[in-house]
């Protein structure tokens, strides 16, 4: 980054007549964003020549001009592109440079552009459209691990496994089963995501600094040209509010949430206790001292990220809260929090799709641990409410059977007749099609049960949903 007198007089030139000293270095340093900000480069051209456009159209500038800005910044996002722009720190932010650039690129006409506008409808605008073509990403990525989870799903429609509530063993389900809870979560995470973008596809150029602009501008036309759904309609909130930015994070937080869920049941199924999968090696480490080690590293980091995003999510709400109307310099905090997340949040959604394909499952071990904890009980409670006994009764039946089995050592089917029969005389022979894993999976035979019947279908839905989207 540049930092010299040449440009420190192009600063002076923005505003400097209303200053009797130059801005202190160290102020410089604290109120500058161009570090960061620069990566809007794109965005802020793409606002510019639509903003250019409009003012040629509405006669404010000559058509000349507009030709000359438009040449002048395609110059100057290849300049970007090819990274040979010179970012210059004295130049404060993205905004400033690109600006100054242009003038010393087309003289006059690169000072005309700022006609009728503000940094603060630009900034506003710049963010908007970076964070539409994020969400777009964002929602691409999401459709992307929910194919890799329903591809997973299929392949395990009907392998069993234990189904758990407060981490014991409850009621078997199918391992397809349990990850399509994964799919709806996500279907809703997308969901959120698509409906955040129609309060981000909103135009705030034309707000100028806070009350608009007299000359005679056509924001429509700008939105248009944008691709915005339509315009901001208070001036004062198109420049001041960041609430679309708390929007999105927080649907990124809560999305983290339910991959940081998913990541907490990868990290206990695969280690050697569970022993249910087997995660990828290129996804692992070892350990430098404990030669047996392969630790789970990408669920835990994305555990270990989702507390970040979380906190991107505070820093937000606390950045907007008591903030008086209209635009403040807080709210050139919101970039670094914003930018992370979705760096995040890209980068989260795109190894684990890949990380998915990588999963090996070992059917057997979640069969065995499906047969342990007396996880038909509940079956063995609905047979003998199909005899007739009401259900607390036949509650109480089961945890006696349940005490008895724990005694001897052993699982609810493998008790004799005799046995069970002790407990109630309503208990036949056909007891044992229930007490089985596929019996109680199968009994679970209705939409959105586990049944593998059921899976199947969903797993059919679920592709259906993906396609309709
Ligand atoms: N860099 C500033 C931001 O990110 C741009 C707007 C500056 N406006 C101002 N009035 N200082 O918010």
């Amino acid at each position: 980054m540049q930092d010299n007198s040449k440009t420190n007089s192009a600063q002076s030139k923005t505003w400097s007549g209303r200053f009797n000293e130059p801005v202190a270095e160290l102020v410089k340093r604290y109120t500058a964003s161009v570090s960061f900000d620069q990566r809007l480069a794109e965005f802020d051209i793409q606002g510019s020549i639509a903003h250019s456009r409009m003012l040629g159209a509405q006669g404010i500038i000559s058509k000349e001009d507009v030709l000359a800005i438009e040449t002048g910044l395609e110059e100057i996002l290849q300049e970007v592109r090819n990274g040979e722009f010179e970012w210059s720190l004295d130049l404060e932010d993205v905004h400033l440079n690109i600006e100054m650039r242009l003038t010393s690129k087309i003289g006059d006409a690169g000072k005309r552009l700022h006609t009728g506008r503000s940094r603060n409808d630009q900034v506003a605008t710049d963010i908007r459209l970076w964070l539409r073509a994020t969400v777009d990403s964002i929602i691409d990525k999401i459709r992307a691990l929910q194919t890799s989870i329903v591809d997973l799903a299929e392949e395990h429609y009907d392998t069993a496994m234990p189904g758990f509530t407060h981490l014991q063993v409850a009621q078997p389900v199918t391992f397809g089963h349990h990850l399509l809870a994964y799919f709806e979560m996500l279907q809703r995470d997308a969901a959120r995501f698509a409906d955040a973008r129609k309060r981000i596809n909103r135009l705030p150029l034309g707000a100028a600094a806070l009350a608009g602009t007299s000359y005679p501008i056509n924001r429509e036309m700008v939105a248009k040209e944008l691709g915005f759904d339509g315009v901001c309609e208070n001036s004062l909130d198109a420049v001041s509010d960041r609430d679309f930015a708390i929007e999105f994070t927080a649907a990124a937080a809560l999305m983290m949430t339910h991959l940081s869920r998913l990541s907490e049941e990868l990290i206990l199924w695969s280690s050697p206790r569970f022993g249910f999968i087997d995660i990828a090696d290129r996804f692992c480490t070892g350990s430098s001292i404990m030669p047996q080690k392969k630790n789970p590293d990408v669920p835990e980091l994305v555990r270990g990220k989702t507390g970040r995003v979380n906190g991107h999510l505070v820093a937000l709400l606390t950045l907007m809260k008591s903030q008086p109307l209209a635009y403040n310099k807080d709210n050139q905090e919101d970039k670094e929090p914003l930018f992370d997340t979705a760096d995040t949040l890209l980068m989260t959604l795109e190894i684990y799709a890949d990380m998915l394909h990588g999963i090996k499952v070992d059917k057997e071990a979640m069969r065995v641990a499906a047969t342990e904890g007396f996880a038909t009980a509940t079956d063995l409670a609905d047979y003998l409410v199909n005899k007739g006994m009401p259900f607390r009764d036949a509650h109480e039946v089961v945890a006696r059977a349940v005490r008895q089995a724990a005694l001897q050592g052993c699982d609810l089917a493998e008790l004799r007749l005799e046995e069970l029969q002790e407990f109630s005389p309503h208990i036949s022979e056909d007891v044992y099609s229930v007490l089985t894993l596929e019996g109680s999976l199968a009994s679970r035979n209705h939409i959105g049960g586990t049944a593998p019947n059921q899976v199947k279908a969903a797993i059919q839905r679920a592709r259906q949903r993906l396609e309709a989207d």
